[in-house]
């Protein structure tokens, strides 16, 4: 009897077949986790858009970090949550501020992990812009020493790529130019290139408190009905030095990862940001969706869209949930 479809049902009727001959697959070491981290000690807030992730003061993030590197994660993403905030964002590019202690504290002990850190300025703002903000307007140019600081301090602490996401222009070869100036040749950058101006953002802004006060990001962020756009911002990006691009969120936007994929050579991330979490874990609770199903569909779609990083808060479990 021959069948239709042949070769593809033949090869469907083990796993083992099945995963032979997989086109996509996932593995740990493409995934960052990424980390929130807060002031105080001992302290694991748990963050209630967030169901299953939590803020950590430095000594628990370190813990935390530990456990993201033993079940096999490439890397964490680290999120400063600061509890003072002033007009020119100071806590961002303090020598001993949240970030800097908790790079420098990761390194120290769980040396094999790599470090990422966001660099921005939106969650030690007191109007929570990611820039600088001058008579209600953001001043891009003033935005970018502040950026390149922030992205040097993180160096000098020891992380191994520094991610922009402010979304300023030339911020990609302003903090470049500090990092070599700096002698921090070897430090990677991470640009935030593709960033759409994202309902999805929601649960993070309450995780990290950095919700703007006034307005809203559209005018630095992207307009989710471009696309085109992207492929110039990634373009830009990669000649401003950028050594990986990155994507965010994912899921509503497969179109421009596959796009960006297709039109530089940079390796690429792209990230599930909190609000797609949020969506999966509360259908999960709901028993609408099979929670571990819909997490590895949703992985292995973002992959298979041509992202080869996946930075994703599903990261330290899935890990260990791979074949
Ligand atoms: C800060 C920043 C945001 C996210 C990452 N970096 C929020 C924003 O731009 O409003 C979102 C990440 C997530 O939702 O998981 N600029
Ligand atoms: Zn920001």
């Amino acid at each position: 009897m021959r069948y239709p479809t042949t070769r593809t049902r033949r090869l469907r009727t083990s796993a083992s077949l099945r995963r032979l001959v997989a086109e996509t697959r996932l593995t740990a070491a493409e995934f960052v986790q990424p980390v929130f981290v807060v002031g105080g000690e001992g302290v694991e807030q748990p963050i209630d858009a967030m169901p299953g992730q939590s803020r950590y003061s430095v000594d628990r993030c370190v813990e935390f970090c530990k456990s993201v590197s033993d079940a096999g994660v490439a890397g964490v993403l680290i999120f400063g949550v600061p509890d003072r905030k002033d007009e020119s964002a100071s806590g961002a590019y303090d020598e001993g501020g949240l970030v800097q202690r908790a790079v420098a504290a990761i390194k120290e002990r769980v040396p094999n992990l790599l470090v990422i850190t966001d660099v921005c300025l939106c969650a030690y703002m007191s109007h929570g812009h990611c820039g600088v903000v001058h008579d209600g307007r953001i001043e891009n140019d003033a935005s970018l020493a502040l950026l390149a600081r922030t992205a040097v301090s993180h160096a000098r602490a020891g992380a191994d790529i520094v991610a922009p996401s402010d979304m300023m222009d030339g911020r990609v070869g302003a903090i470049r130019a500090a990092l070599d100036e700096g002698e921090f040749v070897e430090t990677a950058i991470m640009s935030y290139a593709v960033k759409y101006a994202s309902s999805f953002f929601g649960p993070f802004r309450e995780a990290a408190g950095s919700a703007p006060e006034f307005g809203d990001r559209r005018g630095y962020q992207m307009d989710p009905a471009n696309a085109r756009e992207a492929e110039k911002l990634a373009k830009m990006a990669a000649e401003e030095g950028a050594d990986i691009l990155m994507v965010k969120p994912a899921m509503p936007y497969l179109d421009i990862v596959h796009r960006v994929r297709a039109s530089s050579a940079l390796p690429l991330a792209a990230y599930q940001v909190s609000g797609e979490y949020a969506m999966i874990e509360a259908a999960a609770a709901r028993g609408w969706i099979d929670r571990v199903k819909a997490v590895r569909e949703s992985l292995l779609a973002i992959r298979r869209a041509g992202a080869d990083i996946l930075i994703t808060y599903f990261a330290r479990e899935f890990a260990s949930r791979l074949d």
